[in-house]
């Protein structure tokens, strides 16, 4: 029988594409952002299909993947795939669920206080040469201990941080979640969250639902003094919005790692000291990413091989 064919968008850690290899031939697309209509041109006859959460995998990249077995995305979040068109095929489809959560919910509290303690202010401000020494009401932040930490989407990487800012002190409220028992957080409405909560946290999926849930209402309604972070996808938050709010003081600041249009960022965001700017990094660890690339290897040579996917959506 001739060998299954398998296209991957990206280069992935050797182990991970060793795995592949041992079954399949293997194709890799090395471009940057590729749109649906490169991707449909290149699925044709491919029985495996390896994305990042970047490439968009819509109706009509799966329609034209007639021999497709297996979407395997080297993330958590995949509402970059037309999940109802993939089932429709009989297409599996799976993620990366786990392997990154401690790294996305470490990055989360590096962003909170890279914010809280104006980390990124400060090393902007020195570099320029603006630090004129110690003075005892310089550039004065934001203590986390006694404060309320509020998640939107108490899952798992929602829980990895629930976690992270118990042990800074913090007591936990969130909304949409799923708890666990012994889980130490007070569900409330996402209305009382916004109002009550020192630190917002995002981490739920991108739905139709949740598009633009942090809109300019939601942000007036958070507390002056408050921040909000985003580290799980940028269209959750109106980004005009956001520069609006933090521009006339309505929160204190945000820290995000994910935009609505990624890689712009909504030019208003640009020069406001009130916000820190990460790439995109949640889960940019090199354990993490070798984790991730292995566990969506075994995905494919799973289905391939006419076993279940370990990691299964939808
Ligand atoms: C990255 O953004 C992911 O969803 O894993």
């Amino acid at each position: 029988m001739s060998r299954p064919q398998v296209l991957l968008t990206r280069r992935i850690p050797a182990k991970a594409l060793a795995r592949i290899e041992e079954m399949c031939d293997v194709e890799f697309l090395d471009g940057g952002s590729l749109t649906a209509a490169e991707l449909a041109a290149k699925v044709p006859g491919k029985h495996g299909l390896v994305t990042m959460f970047i490439d968009p995998v819509d109706a009509a990249v799966l329609a034209a993947a007639t021999d497709l077995k297996v979407v395997a995305t080297v993330a958590v979040g995949y509402n970059n795939i037309d999940m109802t068109a993939a089932k429709a095929r009989g297409i599996v489809v799976t993620n990366t669920p786990d392997v990154l959560t401690e790294a996305t919910a470490d990055l989360t509290m590096a962003i909170l206080l890279g914010m809280t303690r104006r980390i990124v202010e400060g090393d902007r401000l020195v570099r320029k040469g603006g630090w004129k020494g110690f003075s005892f009401d310089f550039m004065l932040g934001s203590d986390l201990r006694g404060k309320q930490m509020g998640i939107v989407g108490l899952g798992r990487i929602g829980r990895a941080v629930a976690a992270r800012a118990t042990a800074f002190g913090m007591r936990i409220a969130y909304t949409r979640g799923r708890p666990e028992p012994g889980d130490e957080a007070e569900a409330m409405p996402l209305d009382r969250l916004l109002a009550t909560s020192d630190v917002v946290s995002l981490h739920c999926p991108l739905t139709p639902d949740t598009k633009h849930m942090i809109d300019q209402p939601a942000l007036a309604r958070m507390k002056r003094s408050a921040y909000l972070l985003n580290a799980s996808r940028g269209p959750i938050v109106d980004e005009a919005a956001l520069a609006w709010a933090l521009e006339n003081r309505l929160i204190a600041g945000a820290g995000l790692d994910v935009y609505e249009d990624e890689p712009k960022v909504h030019p208003g965001l640009l020069n406001l000291d009130n916000v820190v700017l990460v790439p995109h990094l949640g889960s940019a660890t090199i354990e993490t990413r070798t984790a991730m690339a292995d566990l969506a290897a075994q995905n494919v040579v799973a289905v391939l091989s006419g076993k279940p996917p370990l990691t299964p959506v939808g």
